[in-house]
């Protein structure tokens, strides 16, 4: 953990009212089908531009639930996150919402720095101006990536005191955006948390993650595009560990505190693609291996990152937070679900997404 400011820590922050931007996201959905459930007492208001990434059948479960409510719109529009201040007078942001994909950061940069960077600095604008004067408790969670760290050899940790040096356009956004919540915390006094995690997996990741597309070729017998030689390394969380971290932290930390969230769970590219088209081919009942034949090595991906990793010790050690799920159990269950929810897959897999594949994937030989 690293704390900026040992003069205002306080544990146990009770919410009332929270802004979640980015909750129709993969991560974000997760979060609130959770907190939404855990807390009765807390108004979670979602407020999502329905990108590409964002969908609403995330939430299903949830959609009726009398502490939840719905805004479609986007982080830049400060007279909207003036009015929901105003309305549901949020004393904490958990702020998800962004472009998350580093493929699609290095086709359009450009889209990366208008939602992660001036994005987080109007919602940090709408905050500050809500919060300026007010009694009580607030925060402003950022929700944020080991990849502002940039890129490990075979050995070592990151930790919350690691030199930021992001590689790609999407990392560089995120490192940006962290920057300017620890600046408005030192200028304005805005009491913000931030969290880096590694690679998150599970229910309702948009196909264009590794896992998901591996689970969805596999299933369509379509060919599965590994980088290079498969050898950079990830470390895999569940995102519903992830999400419970994410509570704890809102929950239990002080204020001007940053906590690395990691799965301990290291492996390679082609040994994870691998252990997933084997667990498709058990549960379809397959011969073992016969999905291994897929595997096609590719172009490699830009300035790829060779291996991240996170010393999630303090987070362990503080919080009381422990990963419960290990990847082997965890690839089982993905898989499942994604096999059992194959609609949910098909729903959003239109010309938009045939279109992104052609591009991302077509000068590397496939269609
Ligand atoms: P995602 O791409 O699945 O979802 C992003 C959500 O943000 C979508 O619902 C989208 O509609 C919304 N959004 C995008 N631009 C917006 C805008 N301008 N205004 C309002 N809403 C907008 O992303 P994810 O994988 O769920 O990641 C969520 C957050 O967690 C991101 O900030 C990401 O950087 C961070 N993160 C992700 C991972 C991971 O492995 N997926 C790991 C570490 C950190
Ligand atoms: O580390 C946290 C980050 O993890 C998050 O901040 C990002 O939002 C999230 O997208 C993820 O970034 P990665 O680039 O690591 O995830 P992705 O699923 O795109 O790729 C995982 C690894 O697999 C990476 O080394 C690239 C490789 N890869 C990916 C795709 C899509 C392939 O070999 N083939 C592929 O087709």
């Amino acid at each position: 953990m690293r704390d900026d400011s040992s003069d205002d820590v306080f544990k146990m922050f009770n919410p009332s009212s929270v802004l979640v931007t980015g909750g129709a996201g993969f991560i974000g959905s997760n979060y609130l089908l959770h907190a939404v459930r855990a807390h009765p007492q807390t108004r979670y208001v979602n407020l999502d531009a329905l990108t590409y990434a964002g969908n609403l059948a995330n939430l299903a479960d949830i959609e009726g639930a009398p502490n939840y409510s719905f805004a479609h719109g986007d982080i830049n529009d400060s007279d909207l996150l003036a009015r929901l201040f105003d309305e549901y007078g949020f004393d904490a942001v958990v702020h998800f919402a962004a472009e998350s994909h580093v493929d699609r950061s290095i086709l359009n940069p450009t889209a990366f720095v208008t939602t992660n960077v001036h994005g987080t600095l109007v919602l940090l604008q709408a905050a500050r101006e809500a919060w300026e004067g007010a009694d009580g408790p607030r925060r402003f969670h950022h929700v944020s990536t080991d990849e502002v760290f940039g890129s490990l050899g075979s050995e070592g940790h990151f930790t919350a005191d690691t030199t930021y040096a992001p590689r790609s356009p999407y990392a560089a956004s995120k490192a940006a955006a962290d920057h300017l919540v620890r600046a408005f915390g030192t200028t304005y006094g805005l009491p913000w948390v931030i969290t880096n995690t590694s690679n998150n997996y599970g229910p309702y990741q948009f196909p264009e993650k590794l896992i998901p597309l591996v689970i969805r070729n596999a299933m369509t017998g379509a060919p599965i595009p590994v980088y290079g030689k498969g050898e950079n390394v990830r470390d895999w969380l569940h995102v519903e560990d992830h999400v419970d971290a994410l509570d704890r932290v809102l929950h239990q930390a002080g204020t001007r505190s940053t906590w690395l969230i990691g799965g301990d769970q290291e492996i390679s590219n082609l040994e994870l693609v691998h252990m997933l088209l084997d667990e498709v081919d058990r549960a379809t009942d397959k011969e073992a291996g016969t999905s291994r034949n897929l595997v096609r090595f590719v172009t490699d991906r830009p300035g790829h990152d060779f291996r991240y990793a996170l010393d999630s010790s303090p987070i362990q050690k503080e919080l009381g937070w422990r990963p419960k799920h290990d990847l082997a159990s965890g690839i089982a269950a993905t898989v499942s679900w994604y096999l059992n929810n194959a609609a949910w897959m098909n729903a959003i897999l239109g010309g938009d997404y045939r279109d992104y594949y052609k591009m991302q994937y077509g000068s590397r030989g496939m269609n």
